[in-house]
């Protein structure tokens, strides 16, 4: 990575609405990207539109992430953009927590998109970028991760796992300068929480995308969004269990 290149970044899950943001943030600083996601169509559009904000190139790749091998394209991407410095890891699913606990194949779906796939996607990305000796790999995981919760302990275990992964990427690739990230937002305004009721916990997109920006530059390997989420959960992870049990969080 020279300073007078422009940055090549890889976005997987890139119609996420916080992905979204990311990848404009990356445009208008005329960064080539690579667009990942399943929505083909959609993909074109949000391209064309990175275009015109100032990507120097923008590319897709239209497949499912959390397909079996997936990850196993990794080195296409990368030699489709003709390099990968910021890898940004956005996709995932909330899935149906109650459903999960009834249907093995909705808690086999929600493990297989937020924790299995992710981590294939990390580990193929890691070794690119170990090889590469500088650049950074940014995931969202969640503020779930952090304790289990009824009300989505399979969306947490899952998010919770990646996090653990890439704070041991963080180490191991720390010795050859390159950075890895677990962000762990708090509540965001995406369809992904469309029905929820909002408050003023609630973060934007584009607050969340600014510090996934960031942290691919600077910062620890676990990244709070925004960050008075770090107090909130020490809080919540510290309430003994008689007491947590008698909340319905
Ligand atoms: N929203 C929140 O409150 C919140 C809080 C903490 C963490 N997060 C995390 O933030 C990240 C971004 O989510 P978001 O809030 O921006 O929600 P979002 O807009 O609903 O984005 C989720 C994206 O994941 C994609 N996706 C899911 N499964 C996929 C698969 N198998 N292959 C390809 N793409 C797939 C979806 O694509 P399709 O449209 O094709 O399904 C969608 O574009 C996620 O990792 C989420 O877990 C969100």
């Amino acid at each position: 990575m020279t300073s007078n290149q422009p940055k090549k970044v890889i976005i997987l899950g890139a119609l996420s609405a916080v992905a979204e943001q990311v990848a404009r943030i990356y445009a208008e600083e005329g960064a080539a990207l690579l667009l990942a996601a399943r929505k083909g169509e959609h993909l074109e559009g949000v391209a064309s539109d990175l275009r015109a904000r100032g990507a120097a190139q923008v590319k897709t790749a239209t497949l499912d992430l959390a397909s079996a091998d997936a990850a196993l394209e990794a080195p296409k991407m990368i030699e489709a953009l003709g390099g990968g410095d910021h890898i940004v890891l956005a996709y995932g699913v909330l899935g149906d927590q109650e459903r999960g606990e009834a249907d093995q194949a909705e808690a086999t779906r929600i493990l297989q998109v937020d924790f299995m796939s992710a981590a294939q996607w990390c580990m193929a990305f890691a070794r690119h970028l170990e090889t590469q000796r500088s650049g950074s790999l940014v995931v969202i995981g969640s503020v779930a991760g952090d304790r289990g919760r009824a009300s989505n302990y399979l969306y947490g275990a899952a998010k919770g796992g990646l996090a653990i992964l890439v704070q041991g990427l963080a180490h191991r690739l720390s010795r050859v300068g390159v950075r890895a990230v677990i962000i762990k937002p708090g509540f965001i305004d995406t369809p992904m929480t469309a029905s929820f009721k909002k408050g003023p916990l609630w973060a934007k997109p584009s607050a969340i995308a600014a510090i996934v920006r960031r942290a691919a530059e600077r910062g620890g390997p676990i990244q709070y969004a925004p960050g008075f989420w770090r107090l909130i959960m020490l809080i919540i992870r510290t309430v003994p269990a008689f007491v947590f049990h008698r909340t319905k969080l």
